[in-house]
């Protein structure tokens, strides 16, 4: 069987689902349930004994050891963070206790178990780390995309945190010998992403009438992949990734902010029209975010090059798809929106 952290989070779900519907082999699946993890995620597991979902921390050393111990999992996918950027501005201690001292604290309960490991599974066994292109900073508009081999320059606590986890799993491979693997993955949208992040927040925002925040001028860009392809490309790597490698997955699609935006309104235009007027109406132009890089783009030709690996959807396809599923799953959305979610609204969009 496999280990998944942070399996009831939003890329993490979509990979337990995508898992289980191709294969049958079990997941365990180890999630703290912070404001980001949401069991009603994985409701269409439910009975399903290939799920064994298991409320913890990653920085809880005992439980992780004992559950390695009880499970005997031939990998790790590590998805377990604090992953939006401007709580991280706000509140970056968060972002330190888990992406880095829980990383670290996993992997030294890793390194145990796979040392007490029989010669055949420690050679099959892998540790998968599931990262960010924001380690490797900022580009300029005619900067070639982040490769492999771009140097590390974090910008926001969150992008720092998540380097210093890279170069932790980096030095565990390195000083250890344990079978790494490391994953530096753009922007991911698609079904059960939390509101909080820009794709999600504009539909459910513009659904309720209210106003869709564009930090600064919307120049910014982003290079965005369908939440399934990067699925996709973690299965890849872990079954046939070089051990100590990192591999970057992108989707070939940089848009500007703004013409995410436009692109969700006229979407929404068309699925859901409004009784007078368009979306587009609803757009307005917020304070910027402090330290806001301007444009991210991954080349993702090695993963191509080695393991075969392309995005399935384009922008447009899976844009489309994204509408949809919101549109077809108010009750997740309602259910989201409650809560803790408020509090974030208030704190982040006060003028
Ligand atoms: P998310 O915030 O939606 O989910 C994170 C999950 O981790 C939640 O279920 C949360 O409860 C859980 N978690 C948080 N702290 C934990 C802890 N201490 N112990 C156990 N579980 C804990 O994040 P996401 O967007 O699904 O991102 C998943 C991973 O992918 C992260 O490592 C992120 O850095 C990386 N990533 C995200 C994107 C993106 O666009 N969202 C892109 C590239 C890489
Ligand atoms: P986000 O989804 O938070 O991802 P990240 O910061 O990790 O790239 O933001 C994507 C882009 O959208 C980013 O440039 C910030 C911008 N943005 C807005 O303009 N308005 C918003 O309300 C949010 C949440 C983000």
């Amino acid at each position: 069987m496999i280990l998944v952290t942070g399996g009831a989070g939003f890329i993490g779900a979509n990979f337990v689902l995508n898992w289980l519907a191709s294969q049958s082999e079990p997941v365990v699946n180890v999630d703290k349930l912070t404001y980001a993890g949401n069991l009603n995620n994985l409701a269409s597991l439910k009975g399903d004994s290939r799920h064994i979902f298991v409320h913890a921390d990653i920085g809880d050393s005992d439980t992780i050891s004992a559950l390695l111990a009880q499970h005997k999992p031939r990998a790790i996918l590590h998805f377990a963070a604090e992953s939006h950027v401007d709580r991280s501005i706000h509140g970056p201690a968060a972002f330190i206790e888990t992406n880095v001292n829980g990383t670290f604290r996993l992997l030294e309960a890793t390194r145990a178990y796979w040392q007490s490991l029989d010669a055949e599974a420690k050679q099959s066994f892998r540790f998968l780390h599931v990262s960010t292109d924001e380690v490797y900073g900022s580009l300029e508009a005619d900067d070639p995309p982040f490769s492999e081999t771009t140097a590390y320059a974090p910008n926001s606590p969150y992008s720092a945190s998540k380097a210093a986890s890279d170069h932790l799993v980096r030095a565990y491979h390195h000083t250890y010998g344990m079978p790494t693997l490391t994953t530096n993955c753009s922007n991911n949208y698609g079904p059960y992403h939390f509101p909080e992040k820009l794709i999600p927040l504009v539909i459910t925002n513009a659904r309720a009438g209210k106003d869709l925040p564009i930090y600064g001028d919307g120049s910014q860009v982003r290079d965005w992949l369908f939440v399934s392809d990067h699925c996709a490309a973690i299965r890849r790597v872990l079954e046939n990734g070089r051990v100590g490698e990192t591999y970057n997955v992108g989707g070939w699609n940089e848009k500007t902010n703004l013409n995410v935006v436009h692109t969700i309104c006229d979407l929404l235009d068309e699925l859901k029209p409004k009784s007078a007027g368009s979306y587009r109406d609803q757009i307005r132009f917020v304070k910027d975010r402090p330290g806001h890089d301007k444009r991210y783009a991954i080349d993702a030709r090695k993963l191509e090059r080695e393991l075969g690996w392309k995005p399935a959807e384009t922008f447009e396809t899976g844009l489309r798809k994204t509408v949809e599923w919101y549109l077809a799953n108010d009750v997740w959305t309602d259910q989201v929106l409650s809560g803790e979610y408020k509090n974030w609204v208030e704190l982040q969009y006060q003028s």
